[in-house]
Protein backbone atom coordinates (compact mmCIF):
# COMPACT_ATOMS: atom_id res chain seq x y z
CA UNK A 1 0.00 0.00 0.00
CA UNK A 2 2.73 2.47 0.83
CA UNK A 3 4.83 1.55 -2.18
CA UNK A 4 1.66 2.30 -4.42
CA UNK A 5 0.94 5.57 -2.18
CA UNK A 6 4.36 6.63 -3.05
CA UNK A 7 4.30 6.17 -7.08
CA UNK A 8 0.57 7.45 -7.25
CA UNK A 9 0.29 10.61 -4.52
CA UNK A 10 -2.68 12.52 -3.67
CA UNK A 11 -3.59 14.00 -6.95
CA UNK A 12 -2.94 17.57 -7.87
CA UNK A 13 -5.16 19.90 -9.76
CA UNK A 14 -4.47 21.86 -12.40
CA UNK A 15 -5.63 24.78 -14.51
CA UNK A 16 -5.71 27.01 -17.94
CA UNK A 17 -8.32 28.37 -18.56
CA UNK A 18 -6.53 31.72 -19.32
CA UNK A 19 -5.99 29.93 -22.73
CA UNK A 20 -9.78 28.94 -23.52
CA UNK A 21 -10.16 31.71 -25.40
CA UNK A 22 -7.22 31.33 -28.01
CA UNK A 23 -8.82 28.27 -29.15
CA UNK A 24 -12.36 29.11 -29.15
CA UNK A 25 -13.59 26.29 -31.80
CA UNK A 26 -16.11 26.97 -34.92
CA UNK A 27 -15.83 24.39 -37.02
CA UNK A 28 -13.82 20.97 -36.29
CA UNK A 29 -11.43 19.24 -37.88
CA UNK A 30 -10.17 16.03 -36.78
CA UNK A 31 -6.59 15.55 -35.22
CA UNK A 32 -6.42 19.89 -35.22
CA UNK A 33 -3.78 20.40 -32.50
CA UNK A 34 -5.80 23.72 -31.16
CA UNK A 35 -8.90 21.70 -31.53
CA UNK A 36 -7.28 18.93 -28.88
CA UNK A 37 -5.57 21.50 -26.95
CA UNK A 38 -9.22 23.24 -26.24
CA UNK A 39 -10.68 19.83 -25.25
CA UNK A 40 -7.53 19.37 -22.93
CA UNK A 41 -8.10 22.74 -21.34
CA UNK A 42 -12.07 22.08 -20.79
CA UNK A 43 -11.18 18.24 -19.45
CA UNK A 44 -8.79 19.81 -16.38
CA UNK A 45 -11.69 23.00 -16.28
CA UNK A 46 -14.01 20.36 -15.27
CA UNK A 47 -12.20 18.31 -12.68
CA UNK A 48 -11.15 21.41 -11.12
CA UNK A 49 -14.00 22.56 -10.67
CA UNK A 50 -15.83 19.68 -9.63
CA UNK A 51 -13.84 19.17 -7.16
CA UNK A 52 -13.09 22.87 -5.56
CA UNK A 53 -17.01 24.13 -5.97
CA UNK A 54 -20.56 23.37 -5.02
CA UNK A 55 -21.42 22.43 -8.54
CA UNK A 56 -24.72 19.76 -7.17
CA UNK A 57 -27.74 20.60 -8.08
CA UNK A 58 -29.27 23.30 -5.82
CA UNK A 59 -33.37 22.39 -4.69
CA UNK A 60 -33.88 19.57 -7.63
CA UNK A 61 -33.23 16.19 -5.98
CA UNK A 62 -33.07 12.91 -7.25
CA UNK A 63 -36.25 11.98 -5.78
CA UNK A 64 -35.02 8.82 -3.84
CA UNK A 65 -36.15 10.71 -0.66
CA UNK A 66 -39.43 10.03 -1.56
CA UNK A 67 -38.86 6.13 -1.10
CA UNK A 68 -38.39 3.57 1.83
CA UNK A 69 -37.74 0.56 2.41
CA UNK A 70 -39.96 -2.00 4.63
CA UNK A 71 -37.69 -3.13 7.14
CA UNK A 72 -37.84 -7.07 7.66
CA UNK A 73 -36.58 -7.65 11.72
CA UNK A 74 -36.03 -11.68 10.69
CA UNK A 75 -34.49 -11.80 8.03
CA UNK A 76 -34.16 -15.35 6.51
CA UNK A 77 -30.25 -14.77 5.68
CA UNK A 78 -27.06 -15.18 6.56
CA UNK A 79 -25.27 -11.89 5.82
CA UNK A 80 -21.94 -13.12 4.98
CA UNK A 81 -23.37 -15.19 2.10
CA UNK A 82 -25.16 -12.27 0.74
CA UNK A 83 -24.23 -12.36 -3.17
CA UNK A 84 -23.58 -9.15 -5.05
CA UNK A 85 -23.16 -10.73 -8.07
CA UNK A 86 -24.70 -9.13 -10.96
CA UNK A 87 -24.98 -9.79 -14.90
CA UNK A 88 -25.01 -6.85 -17.43
CA UNK A 89 -24.41 -6.80 -20.85
CA UNK A 90 -22.91 -10.45 -20.95
CA UNK A 91 -20.80 -9.39 -18.10
CA UNK A 92 -20.33 -11.06 -14.77
CA UNK A 93 -19.66 -7.70 -12.15
CA UNK A 94 -18.91 -8.26 -8.73
CA UNK A 95 -21.92 -5.55 -7.76
CA UNK A 96 -24.00 -3.68 -9.46
CA UNK A 97 -21.80 -0.75 -9.17
CA UNK A 98 -20.83 1.59 -12.26
CA UNK A 99 -17.85 4.31 -11.91
CA UNK A 100 -19.42 6.71 -14.14
CA UNK A 101 -17.96 8.41 -17.73
CA UNK A 102 -15.54 11.03 -16.21
CA UNK A 103 -12.35 11.69 -17.75
CA UNK A 104 -9.34 11.18 -20.07
CA UNK A 105 -7.03 13.78 -22.26
CA UNK A 106 -4.58 14.86 -19.44
CA UNK A 107 -1.59 13.60 -17.46
CA UNK A 108 -3.66 14.41 -14.07
CA UNK A 109 -6.52 12.81 -16.00
CA UNK A 110 -4.73 9.47 -16.65
CA UNK A 111 -3.78 9.33 -13.17
CA UNK A 112 -7.24 9.27 -12.02
CA UNK A 113 -8.03 6.58 -14.36
CA UNK A 114 -5.56 4.75 -13.90
CA UNK A 115 -6.84 4.51 -9.79
CA UNK A 116 -10.14 4.27 -10.64
CA UNK A 117 -9.42 1.39 -12.89
CA UNK A 118 -7.02 -0.14 -10.56
CA UNK A 119 -10.07 -0.33 -7.68
CA UNK A 120 -12.44 -1.19 -10.44
CA UNK A 121 -10.60 -3.99 -10.99
CA UNK A 122 -10.19 -5.10 -7.57
CA UNK A 123 -13.91 -4.94 -6.99
CA UNK A 124 -14.82 -6.30 -10.28
CA UNK A 125 -16.88 -2.93 -10.97
CA UNK A 126 -17.81 -1.70 -14.05
CA UNK A 127 -16.33 1.56 -15.49
CA UNK A 128 -16.46 4.33 -17.63
CA UNK A 129 -13.95 6.38 -19.05
CA UNK A 130 -14.64 10.17 -20.40
CA UNK A 131 -15.51 11.49 -23.93
CA UNK A 132 -12.65 10.21 -25.29
CA UNK A 133 -13.47 13.02 -28.28
CA UNK A 134 -9.37 14.40 -27.82
CA UNK A 135 -8.26 10.76 -28.31
CA UNK A 136 -9.57 11.45 -32.10
CA UNK A 137 -8.11 14.76 -31.96
CA UNK A 138 -4.76 13.76 -31.01
CA UNK A 139 -4.06 9.89 -30.83
CA UNK A 140 -1.25 9.77 -28.77
CA UNK A 141 -3.54 10.86 -25.89
CA UNK A 142 -5.26 7.36 -25.92
CA UNK A 143 -3.23 5.81 -23.21
CA UNK A 144 -4.83 8.55 -20.40
CA UNK A 145 -8.03 6.52 -21.36
CA UNK A 146 -6.70 3.54 -21.96
CA UNK A 147 -6.46 1.40 -18.97
CA UNK A 148 -7.30 -2.21 -20.16
CA UNK A 149 -3.69 -3.14 -18.86
CA UNK A 150 -4.68 -2.66 -14.97
CA UNK A 151 -7.99 -3.55 -15.75
CA UNK A 152 -7.94 -6.76 -17.76
CA UNK A 153 -11.62 -8.18 -16.82
CA UNK A 154 -13.53 -5.27 -15.95
CA UNK A 155 -16.98 -4.02 -18.01
CA UNK A 156 -15.32 -1.04 -19.50
CA UNK A 157 -16.97 1.58 -21.51
CA UNK A 158 -16.36 4.28 -24.34
CA UNK A 159 -17.45 7.18 -24.43
CA UNK A 160 -18.53 10.25 -26.65
CA UNK A 161 -20.88 13.13 -27.16
CA UNK A 162 -23.50 12.02 -29.65
CA UNK A 163 -23.71 15.43 -30.95
CA UNK A 164 -20.15 14.45 -32.33
CA UNK A 165 -21.64 12.57 -35.06
CA UNK A 166 -22.67 16.02 -36.37
CA UNK A 167 -19.86 17.28 -36.20
CA UNK A 168 -17.58 15.15 -38.41
CA UNK A 169 -17.27 11.92 -36.47
CA UNK A 170 -18.63 8.45 -37.50
CA UNK A 171 -18.23 4.77 -37.12
CA UNK A 172 -14.38 5.02 -37.98
CA UNK A 173 -13.71 7.48 -35.00
CA UNK A 174 -16.13 5.29 -32.70
CA UNK A 175 -14.19 2.02 -33.80
CA UNK A 176 -10.86 3.79 -32.70
CA UNK A 177 -12.44 4.78 -29.65
CA UNK A 178 -13.94 1.46 -28.90
CA UNK A 179 -10.76 -0.78 -29.70
CA UNK A 180 -8.15 1.62 -27.87
CA UNK A 181 -10.00 0.75 -24.76
CA UNK A 182 -10.95 -2.61 -25.85
CA UNK A 183 -14.19 -2.03 -24.97
CA UNK A 184 -16.96 -3.83 -24.25
CA UNK A 185 -19.77 -1.23 -24.71
CA UNK A 186 -19.76 2.60 -26.40
CA UNK A 187 -21.60 5.17 -23.89
CA UNK A 188 -23.10 8.02 -26.35
CA UNK A 189 -23.97 10.95 -24.31
CA UNK A 190 -27.09 13.58 -24.68
CA UNK A 191 -25.80 16.46 -22.80
CA UNK A 192 -28.32 19.32 -24.70
CA UNK A 193 -27.84 21.98 -21.61
CA UNK A 194 -24.63 21.09 -21.14
CA UNK A 195 -23.89 22.21 -24.96
CA UNK A 196 -25.55 25.43 -24.54
CA UNK A 197 -23.57 26.42 -21.79
CA UNK A 198 -20.42 25.69 -22.20
CA UNK A 199 -18.56 28.53 -24.32
CA UNK A 200 -17.30 26.38 -26.66
CA UNK A 201 -20.41 24.02 -27.15
CA UNK A 202 -21.63 22.09 -30.12
CA UNK A 203 -25.10 22.98 -30.39
CA UNK A 204 -26.09 21.30 -33.70
CA UNK A 205 -28.36 18.46 -32.61
CA UNK A 206 -30.68 18.21 -35.88
CA UNK A 207 -31.11 14.83 -36.83
CA UNK A 208 -28.74 12.69 -34.61
CA UNK A 209 -31.55 10.03 -34.19
CA UNK A 210 -30.62 8.72 -37.34
CA UNK A 211 -26.96 9.45 -37.17
CA UNK A 212 -27.30 7.07 -34.06
CA UNK A 213 -29.27 4.73 -35.91
CA UNK A 214 -26.95 4.43 -38.62
CA UNK A 215 -23.79 4.11 -35.58
CA UNK A 216 -26.02 1.19 -33.51
CA UNK A 217 -26.43 -0.76 -37.22
CA UNK A 218 -23.44 -0.72 -37.51
CA UNK A 219 -20.89 -1.38 -34.52
CA UNK A 220 -20.67 -4.88 -33.40
CA UNK A 221 -20.65 -3.90 -29.87
CA UNK A 222 -23.63 -2.51 -27.66
CA UNK A 223 -24.34 1.50 -27.39
CA UNK A 224 -25.61 3.09 -24.18
CA UNK A 225 -27.11 6.21 -24.31
CA UNK A 226 -26.45 8.14 -21.12
CA UNK A 227 -27.48 11.81 -19.99
CA UNK A 228 -25.26 13.91 -18.15
CA UNK A 229 -27.38 15.10 -15.15
CA UNK A 230 -30.52 15.70 -16.63
CA UNK A 231 -31.93 12.73 -17.28
CA UNK A 232 -33.89 10.29 -20.06
CA UNK A 233 -37.43 10.69 -19.83
CA UNK A 234 -39.47 7.42 -20.98
CA UNK A 235 -40.31 8.75 -23.81
CA UNK A 236 -36.94 9.31 -25.33
CA UNK A 237 -35.51 6.20 -23.93
CA UNK A 238 -38.01 4.46 -26.51
CA UNK A 239 -37.00 6.62 -29.38
CA UNK A 240 -33.54 5.16 -28.56
CA UNK A 241 -34.10 1.82 -27.99
CA UNK A 242 -36.36 1.73 -31.55
CA UNK A 243 -33.18 3.24 -33.00
CA UNK A 244 -30.37 0.80 -32.30
CA UNK A 245 -29.77 1.47 -28.53
CA UNK A 246 -29.06 -1.36 -26.17
CA UNK A 247 -29.08 0.24 -22.67
CA UNK A 248 -29.97 3.35 -21.64
CA UNK A 249 -28.60 5.19 -18.81
CA UNK A 250 -30.56 7.90 -17.15
CA UNK A 251 -27.99 10.02 -15.85
CA UNK A 252 -30.82 11.83 -14.02
CA UNK A 253 -31.05 15.60 -12.21
CA UNK A 254 -30.31 15.52 -8.39
CA UNK A 255 -26.63 15.27 -8.86
CA UNK A 256 -23.76 17.16 -10.30
CA UNK A 257 -25.04 19.81 -12.36
CA UNK A 258 -23.42 20.65 -15.30
CA UNK A 259 -25.08 24.22 -15.72
CA UNK A 260 -23.16 24.79 -12.75
CA UNK A 261 -19.86 23.22 -14.03
CA UNK A 262 -20.23 24.86 -17.21
CA UNK A 263 -21.49 28.84 -15.36
CA UNK A 264 -18.27 28.02 -13.59
CA UNK A 265 -16.23 28.26 -16.77
CA UNK A 266 -18.20 31.22 -18.68
CA UNK A 267 -16.58 33.53 -20.24
CA UNK A 268 -19.01 36.67 -19.31
CA UNK A 269 -22.00 37.29 -17.18
CA UNK A 270 -24.55 36.04 -19.74
CA UNK A 271 -22.92 32.74 -20.10
CA UNK A 272 -22.49 32.63 -16.25
CA UNK A 273 -26.01 33.72 -15.67
CA UNK A 274 -27.07 31.07 -17.57
CA UNK A 275 -25.31 28.17 -15.96
CA UNK A 276 -27.26 29.45 -12.93
CA UNK A 277 -30.77 30.07 -14.11
CA UNK A 278 -30.42 26.18 -15.37
CA UNK A 279 -28.57 24.64 -12.39
CA UNK A 280 -31.69 22.77 -11.11
CA UNK A 281 -32.85 21.65 -14.87
CA UNK A 282 -33.67 18.11 -15.25
CA UNK A 283 -35.59 15.00 -14.63
CA UNK A 284 -34.88 13.37 -11.18
CA UNK A 285 -33.23 10.15 -11.82
CA UNK A 286 -36.06 8.59 -9.65
CA UNK A 287 -38.57 9.69 -12.03
CA UNK A 288 -36.46 8.45 -14.93
CA UNK A 289 -35.89 5.07 -13.68
CA UNK A 290 -39.79 4.44 -13.54
CA UNK A 291 -40.43 6.60 -16.87
CA UNK A 292 -37.91 4.30 -18.72
CA UNK A 293 -39.18 0.44 -16.68
CA UNK A 294 -42.86 1.37 -17.54
CA UNK A 295 -42.00 1.54 -21.35
CA UNK A 296 -39.08 -0.88 -21.35
CA UNK A 297 -39.37 -3.39 -18.66
CA UNK A 298 -36.54 -5.48 -20.37
CA UNK A 299 -33.97 -2.73 -21.07
CA UNK A 300 -30.63 -2.91 -19.40
CA UNK A 301 -30.54 0.12 -17.55
CA UNK A 302 -28.50 2.20 -15.64
CA UNK A 303 -29.09 4.35 -12.73
CA UNK A 304 -26.79 7.24 -11.80
CA UNK A 305 -26.68 11.01 -11.50
CA UNK A 306 -26.85 12.31 -7.80
CA UNK A 307 -26.19 8.62 -6.22
CA UNK A 308 -24.36 9.16 -3.36
CA UNK A 309 -24.12 5.99 -1.08
CA UNK A 310 -25.26 2.30 -0.72
CA UNK A 311 -28.72 3.20 0.47
CA UNK A 312 -29.57 4.76 -2.49
CA UNK A 313 -27.79 2.58 -4.84
CA UNK A 314 -30.11 -0.09 -3.38
CA UNK A 315 -33.62 2.21 -3.70
CA UNK A 316 -32.15 2.88 -7.71
CA UNK A 317 -32.28 -0.90 -8.03
CA UNK A 318 -35.47 -1.26 -6.26
CA UNK A 319 -37.53 0.95 -9.00
CA UNK A 320 -35.78 -0.99 -11.85
CA UNK A 321 -31.67 -0.18 -12.31
CA UNK A 322 -29.58 -3.01 -12.96
CA UNK A 323 -26.64 -1.07 -12.97
CA UNK A 324 -26.33 2.06 -10.97
CA UNK A 325 -23.15 4.69 -11.39
CA UNK A 326 -21.62 7.16 -9.13
CA UNK A 327 -19.48 9.94 -11.05
CA UNK A 328 -18.65 12.66 -8.69
CA UNK A 329 -18.45 10.85 -5.22
CA UNK A 330 -15.72 8.15 -6.97
CA UNK A 331 -13.92 11.44 -8.60
CA UNK A 332 -13.32 13.55 -4.64
CA UNK A 333 -12.33 9.84 -3.72
CA UNK A 334 -10.11 9.20 -6.64
CA UNK A 335 -8.29 12.72 -5.98
CA UNK A 336 -8.06 12.45 -2.19
CA UNK A 337 -5.90 9.29 -2.20
CA UNK A 338 -5.70 5.25 -2.92
CA UNK A 339 -7.35 4.39 0.43
CA UNK A 340 -9.61 6.81 0.55
CA UNK A 341 -11.08 5.21 -2.81
CA UNK A 342 -11.02 1.86 -1.58
CA UNK A 343 -13.27 3.03 1.53
CA UNK A 344 -15.71 4.83 -0.30
CA UNK A 345 -15.86 1.05 -2.24
CA UNK A 346 -16.14 -0.63 0.83
CA UNK A 347 -18.68 1.64 2.86
CA UNK A 348 -20.67 1.67 -0.66
CA UNK A 349 -20.64 -2.25 -0.87
CA UNK A 350 -21.30 -2.43 3.19
CA UNK A 351 -24.05 -0.16 3.04
CA UNK A 352 -25.70 -2.28 -0.12
CA UNK A 353 -25.37 -5.39 1.92
CA UNK A 354 -27.45 -4.42 4.96
CA UNK A 355 -29.64 -2.69 2.76
CA UNK A 356 -30.15 -6.62 1.54
CA UNK A 357 -30.27 -8.12 4.74
CA UNK A 358 -32.35 -6.09 6.53
CA UNK A 359 -34.73 -6.34 3.75
CA UNK A 360 -34.45 -10.26 3.37
CA UNK A 361 -33.25 -10.10 -0.27
CA UNK A 362 -30.44 -12.27 -1.27
CA UNK A 363 -29.45 -10.60 -4.28
CA UNK A 364 -29.67 -7.27 -5.53
CA UNK A 365 -32.44 -8.88 -7.88
CA UNK A 366 -34.52 -9.39 -4.88
CA UNK A 367 -35.14 -5.92 -4.14
CA UNK A 368 -37.42 -6.09 -7.03
CA UNK A 369 -39.76 -8.40 -5.87
CA UNK A 370 -42.47 -8.07 -3.36
CA UNK A 371 -42.90 -4.94 -1.70
CA UNK A 372 -39.85 -3.96 -0.29
CA UNK A 373 -39.68 -0.39 -1.42
CA UNK A 374 -42.34 2.03 -0.48
CA UNK A 375 -43.65 5.51 -1.95
CA UNK A 376 -43.98 7.98 1.30
C1 LIG B 1 -15.32 15.50 -13.70
C2 LIG B 1 -16.46 14.89 -14.46
C3 LIG B 1 -16.35 14.73 -15.83
C4 LIG B 1 -17.38 14.14 -16.57
N1 LIG B 1 -17.21 13.90 -17.91
C5 LIG B 1 -18.13 13.15 -18.57
C6 LIG B 1 -17.89 12.69 -19.90
O1 LIG B 1 -16.85 12.98 -20.49
N2 LIG B 1 -18.83 11.93 -20.50
C7 LIG B 1 -20.01 11.58 -19.86
O2 LIG B 1 -20.83 10.84 -20.42
N3 LIG B 1 -20.27 12.03 -18.61
C8 LIG B 1 -19.37 12.78 -17.96
N4 LIG B 1 -19.61 13.18 -16.66
C9 LIG B 1 -20.96 12.99 -16.11
C10 LIG B 1 -21.09 11.81 -15.18
O3 LIG B 1 -20.79 10.60 -15.85
C11 LIG B 1 -22.50 11.74 -14.56
O4 LIG B 1 -23.46 11.46 -15.56
C12 LIG B 1 -22.91 12.99 -13.84
O5 LIG B 1 -21.81 13.65 -13.23
C13 LIG B 1 -23.96 12.73 -12.77
O6 LIG B 1 -23.47 11.82 -11.82
P1 LIG B 1 -23.01 12.28 -10.33
O7 LIG B 1 -24.15 13.10 -9.77
O8 LIG B 1 -22.77 10.99 -9.61
O9 LIG B 1 -21.76 13.10 -10.48
C14 LIG B 1 -18.59 13.76 -15.92
C15 LIG B 1 -18.69 13.93 -14.52
C16 LIG B 1 -17.65 14.48 -13.79
C17 LIG B 1 -17.82 14.65 -12.29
Amino acid sequence: MLDKEAAFPTITVTSNAASLQDHAVQDHVVQDPALAATTQTRKADHIRICLQDNIECREVTTGLERYRFVHNCLPDLNRDEIDLTTQFLGKTLGSPVLISSMTGGTEQAKQINYRLAEVAQQYNLAMGVGSQRVAVEKPELMPTFDVRAIAPEIALFANIGAVQLNYSYGVDECRQLIDGLQANALILHLNPLQECIQPEGDVNFKGLLNKVEELCRQLSIPVIAKEVGNGISGAMAQRLIDAGITAIDVAGAGGTSWAKVESERAENPIQHQLGITFADWGIPTADCLRQVRDIAPTVPLIASGGIRDGLEVAKAIALGADLVGLARPFLQAACDSEAALHERVELLLAELKTVLFCTNAATPNDLRKGERLKQI
